[in-house]
């Protein structure tokens, strides 16, 4: 496991440490099984940062549900979203009458979800809820109804189970800030043959 003590970390604090992630997935799978009795609840994760979040969540979730994924492009830098989405991967599967729930990793501005939601709307589905992990209220634009947070966070950058800086820090177990301030240079890939090549990290 990659702790905040491995090298190639730049983190200051666990904000979230895996136990509790594992708690709180527990009790949102619970809410949502009680929520939905009988229904074939269709998750939409929100690739890529809901992946570890959705995987889950789906298996806290006592029903006969099913699984899509989306992902979109919101314009921005590393850090920031800009609200003006693309949308980069489609669902599989029409949404007309089925009970949708959204799945996404974090909540900073709102732009992305609000712009989501309208499209997802359009589909006229039976019923369309939000599930996120995080929210940084402090942060919120946009106002939207969720109904389901995991946490909420302070504005501050955060990454780990899921959630990436630059693509990087997705695989940590733990969600941790990262120091705004100070953020790392993010080099380009390797492959193993370049590091046996002594090729710079
Ligand atoms: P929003 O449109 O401003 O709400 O931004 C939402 C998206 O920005 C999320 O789905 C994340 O991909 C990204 N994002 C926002 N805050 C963070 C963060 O603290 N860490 C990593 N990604 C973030
Ligand atoms: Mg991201």
């Amino acid at each position: 496991m990659i702790t905040p003590s491995t090298p190639f970390a730049p983190f200051d604090d666990v904000l979230i440490t895996p136990e509790r992630l594992k708690q709180r997935v527990r009790e949102l799978g619970a809410e949502i099984t009680a929520d939905y009795p009988g229904s074939n609840v269709l998750l939409i994760g929100v690739l890529k940062g809901s992946v570890f979040f959705m995987a889950d969540l789906a298996r806290a979730i006592d029903l006969q549900l099913e699984m899509d994924f989306m992902a979109v492009s919101s314009y921005g830098n590393a850090t920031e979203s800009s609200g003006v989405v693309r949308v980069l991967k489609d669902l599989d599967a029409p949404l007309a009458g089925r009970d949708v729930i959204i799945v996404e990793d974090i909540i900073d501005s709102g732009r992305t979800l609000a712009y989501l939601l309208e499209l997802l709307q359009q589909r006229r589905p039976a019923s369309i809820e939000i599930c996120t992990l995080l929210s940084k209220p402090e942060r919120a634009e946009v106002e939207i109804d969720v109904r389901y947070t995991g946490f909420e966070i302070p504005n501050k950058f955060v990454v780990g189970y899921g959630l990436d800086y630059s693509e990087r820090y997705r695989n940590l177990e733990y969600i941790c800030c990262m120091d705004e301030t100070n953020l790392p240079a993010i080099e380009p890939a390797r492959s193993r043959a370049q590091v046996e090549e002594g090729h710079p990290a």
